[in-house]
């Protein structure tokens, strides 16, 4: 459930008039509306009440300062992945102890940092980064509490490129070696044991590969507490998957957060483990649309293009992942008869598109257009190829609007490089 819906034929983002907004901010950009944010949270946070977990929003979904505060107000964590993403979460308001830091790659310097902060957990992914944390650990004279991010196995995930639960991904520590590097884990005077963590994949839209996932997991801290290691937190990760009004979903709509917790806390009971979970699309996803203009349509051989001002920069998730966001006109008309478009942008790719062979109102130049489900991994996955400005972002609360990420200037963009002097 969101509040961007049409009224008297406009679409509005909770109060506020889509097209008004998009004269006064310039397009493209998104907007993201709070009430969603805030809705997304409780559901989630209701669906595990009385379980206590920690749930620790993926910032790489929606990273803006903004968006983190609100739901810091909200009482989430962070799961972050970068120096970047804690300084982020920190500067949000979120409390270190509601902090984990998930990654493969995390370096000394951001484990220095996570560590002076105080974080809750790091996810720690395989056995030279155990070491590399004990290190810097000893170091400071602190301890580092982990969890190790085991790979079950599982296959999972709306598209190759973000399952991450197989045993060919580069993500968790196989399987086979486990229990060996937990047992050496314990004997490491720089490292706490605390947890299990594992996140098999993202936009996942039914619940079999939770459950085969976590139904290991559950055999693996029993394990693990047979060899002596004391487990007390258990960290399943994100991936819930949300609705895109994609066609080829088959009209059925991915588990609710209810299922999902239903599942879990069937699961996980008898397993005495403080729960937490690391969502991101579904708390942001659904709360931001990306608003575009039309520039011009044009007619090619069987083929019409809707040339739009917001390009695979500004949303690359249909040309990295063949992704479905649903279009909409900001100003209904609903006697236009509909036209079959392909939605492209104006960068100089032809991977360049937000939608193929998509069945349409008929668009004019000058026409404004909402690209759908747009809140999560769209503006963090922006660029500025073809130095073209990193998109701004907005967020409505009921009839206001402010701007969360001004749109950058030309000369800003180019402040940060500099010709040699040879080339004076
Ligand atoms: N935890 C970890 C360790 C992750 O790697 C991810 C996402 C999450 C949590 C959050 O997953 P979510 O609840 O949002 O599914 N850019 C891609 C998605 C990449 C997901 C990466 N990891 C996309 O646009 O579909």
């Amino acid at each position: 459930m969101h509040h961007f819906e049409y009224r008297n034929g406009r679409l509005y983002a909770e109060d506020v008039d889509l097209a008004a907004l998009a004269r006064e901010v310039g397009t493209p950009f998104y907007v993201y509306s709070e009430a969603t944010l805030r809705r997304h949270a409780r559901v989630f946070a209701k669906a595990f009440a009385g379980a206590d977990p920690l749930v620790a929003f993926s910032v790489k979904a929606n990273s803006n300062l903004a968006v983190l505060k609100i739901l810091a107000s909200e009482g989430a964590g962070a799961d972050v992945v970068s120096a970047g993403e804690l300084y982020r979460a920190l500067k949000a308001g979120i409390a270190p102890e509601k902090i984990v830091f998930s990654g493969v790659g995390k370096t000394a310097e951001e484990m220095q940092a996570a560590l002076e902060a105080g974080i809750y957990q790091f996810n720690v992914e395989s056995a030279p980064e155990l070491e590399a944390l004990n290190a810097v650990a000893l170091s400071l004279g602190k301890r580092a509490p982990v969890a190790l991010r085991v790979n079950p196995d599982v296959a999972a995930g709306g598209h190759d490129k973000i399952s991450t639960g197989r045993k060919e991904d580069k993500f968790g520590v196989s399987w086979g070696q486990t229990r060996a590097l937990y047992a050496h884990a314990r004997a490491l005077n720089g490292i706490e044991v605390a947890g299990v963590d594992l996140h098999i994949g993202s936009q996942i839209a039914d619940l079999k590969p939770f459950e085969a996932a976590f139904t290991k997991a559950g055999q693996l801290i029993a394990d693990l507490r047979a060899d002596g290691c004391a487990i007390t937190r258990l960290d399943l990760g994100g991936g819930l998957g949300i609705p895109y009004g994609d066609p080829k979903e088959g009209g059925a709509p991915p588990p609710s957060p209810e299922d999902y917790a239903g599942l879990i806390k069937k699961l996980t009971a008898p397993l005495g483990v403080r729960l937490i979970f690391e969502p991101g699309r579904m708390i942001a996803g659904n709360a931001g649309v990306l608003v575009t203009q039309v520039l011009y349509v044009k007619e090619g051989e069987g083929r019409t293009f809707l040339i739009v001002d917001a390009g695979m920069n500004d949303l690359i998730r249909p040309a990295l992942y063949d992704a479905y966001h649903e279009i909409k006109p900001v100003a209904l008309n609903e006697t236009a008869p509909e036209k079959t478009y392909d939605v492209v942008g104006p960068v100089c790719e032809s991977s360049d598109f937000l939608a193929k062979q998509r069945k349409l109102p008929e668009f004019s130049p000058g026409d404004f257009a909402a690209v759908m489900s747009a809140g999560a991994y769209g503006a963090v996955q922006a660029s500025q190829y073809n130095t073209r400005p990193l998109v701004p972002e907005s967020l409505v609360n009921g009839d206001r609007y402010a701007l969360i990420r001004r749109r950058p200037s030309i000369e800003e963009m180019l402040a940060l490089e500099t010709a040699p002097d040879w080339l004076a």
